[in-house]
């Protein structure tokens, strides 16, 4: 956990009862896939038993106002890879150091759990961001959407 006092930023771990307000944050702020509210029991219980995920949320005047999350795949030569995904700030609350703050704590946690590179893929308006938080352009990332 990491907190900013002067900007009443709080950046922890992601917990079940956020799982709600995070869904939401994504859909309005990243792209607007939505499960059903019956399934998100059963979706945040499976994400949260897996050992290979760091899952923060910014909190903000009590309130959650951004989300990151690191997958680490380990290769077939050992090395481990962290792959940010499913990085979003609140329309409100963007511009004030909230992105910056998770990216961090994301960076810091991969490389106490040994990876070598951190990759994410996004999109050209993005890149400034990222190039702030440390990242430089690597090659081209390529995906197939295989279901929207
Ligand atoms: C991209 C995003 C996460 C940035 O979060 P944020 O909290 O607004 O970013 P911060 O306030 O921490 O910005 C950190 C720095 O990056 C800069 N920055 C942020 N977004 C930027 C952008 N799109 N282009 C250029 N610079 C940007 C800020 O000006 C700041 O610069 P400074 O350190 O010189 O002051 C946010 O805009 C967002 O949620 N966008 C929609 C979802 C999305 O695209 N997610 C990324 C998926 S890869």
């Amino acid at each position: 956990m990491t907190t900013d006092a002067a900007a009443g930023l709080e950046v922890r771990d992601f917990v079940a009862a956020d799982h709600p307000q995070v869904v939401a944050l994504l859909a309005a702020n990243l792209s607007p896939f939505e499960p059903g509210t019956e399934e998100l029991p059963v979706i945040v219980s499976a994400f949260l038993e897996q050992a290979h995920v760091e899952a923060v949320v910014a909190v903000s005047s009590g309130r959650i106002a951004g989300c990151a999350f690191l997958f680490i795949n380990e290769t077939v030569r050992g090395g481990r890879i962290g792959q940010i995904e499913d990085v979003a700030v609140d329309m409100n609350c963007r511009g004030t150091g909230v992105g910056r703050a998770m990216i961090a704590q994301l960076v810091d946690r991969a490389k106490a759990r040994g990876c070598y590179k951190i990759i994410l893929a996004c999109s050209s308006n993005n890149v400034a961001f990222y190039q702030k938080a440390g990242f430089t352009a690597d090659g081209t990332s390529m995906s197939i959407l295989i279901r929207s």
